[in-house]
């Protein structure tokens, strides 16, 4: 029977050159959806799916993610003297237990399998989850839930997927399948960033994957490959046939908050989302528009 997912990995490392200068001194993941970080998005994705161990690989300029899984002993103090309750709730739901979340740094931006290496330690031998949380996705069960239960389904490695136009296999890792069967699909290939002539197909990683810890064995190598990069897609390809190694049509909406127009389409449709803001949001966007 497969391993249950406990752990997660954030890479969040990444320079962010895309969304200068707002990345110029703090994190992309600390980008606001509405009304909290991309980043609390991913742990709530995480926590959705019984997930409560974390690993987040930061770099330069990161605190700011740190604190905001801290306990804010004096703003938590002021709001509890103040009465404001919902506030403080809002506050706490923000902080990680003890001991489950730990911090590790990757000195120098070498790419995302770099990236995912540099948690090798503190992941051990079991399957784990990992997240890039400048990609937002929204839906019940949580993306990670439903590759989660995927992975308790066919064990080995579950990667989300979805359908891109062709015109743009070259911003994603791209996946060849075969066996579609329902949304799950078997993978025999991965290309990172593929022109679209080369592309095996137009199902693009996501961001959002569950692995097994032998990727680490691959990752080992530190090759290097698409923009000098050491690419986790690269140690993954060297895995199939190896394990089980599928795809998984993610049921549900995804946002590429690490450009500037995803992250705009993410914050209108949170807010067209939610109850607290979906009125006053479709009358703000009415009103935008007729002007
Ligand atoms: P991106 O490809 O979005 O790169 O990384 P980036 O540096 O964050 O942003 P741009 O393209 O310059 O605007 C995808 C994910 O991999 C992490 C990023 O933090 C992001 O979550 N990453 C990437 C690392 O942690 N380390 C790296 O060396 C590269």
């Amino acid at each position: 029977m497969a391993q249950r997912v406990r752990k997660a990995v954030l890479p969040v490392a990444g320079l962010g050159t895309r969304f200068l200068p707002a990345t110029k001194a703090m994190p992309k993941e600390m980008l606001t959806i509405v009304d909290r970080p991309l980043i609390q998005y991913a742990i709530e994705e995480c926590r959705a799916a019984g997930i409560e161990e974390f690993v987040f690989v930061t770099g330069r300029n990161k605190h700011a993610l740190e604190d905001h899984f801290d306990h804010a002993y004096e703003l938590d103090t002021t709001l509890e003297r103040r009465g404001k309750k919902k506030e403080l709730a809002q506050s706490e739901d923000a902080t990680l237990g003890a001991g489950n979340a730990v911090f590790t740094r990757q000195q120098r931006p070498l790419g995302l399998g770099h990236a995912v290496w540099c948690a090798r330690h503190w992941i051990g031998a079991e399957p784990f989850a990992v997240l890039l949380p400048d990609e937002l996705t929204l839906n019940s069960p949580s993306c990670i839930a439903q590759l989660a239960e995927a992975h308790g389904r066919t064990g080995g490695s579950v990667l989300a997927v979805m359908d891109v136009p062709r015109e743009q296999t070259g911003s994603y890792g791209i996946a060849a399948v075969r066996n579609e069967r329902g949304n799950l699909s078997e993978i025999v290939g991965m290309v990172e960033k593929p022109k679209p002539a080369e592309a095996p197909s137009t199902l693009a990683l996501i961001g959002r994957y569950v692995l097994l810890p032998e990727v680490f064995e691959h990752l080992d190598r530190h090759e290097t490959g698409a923009g000098g990069e050491i690419q986790l897609t690269d140690a993954m390809a060297r895995m199939i046939g190896r394990s089980p190694f599928h795809a998984l049509r993610f049921a549900g909406q995804r946002y590429d908050c690490g450009s500037r127009i995803g992250f705009l389409e993410a914050n209108v449709a949170v807010a067209l989302h939610r109850p607290d803001t979906r009125t006053e949001a479709r009358a703000v966007l009415d009103r935008l528009l007729k002007g």
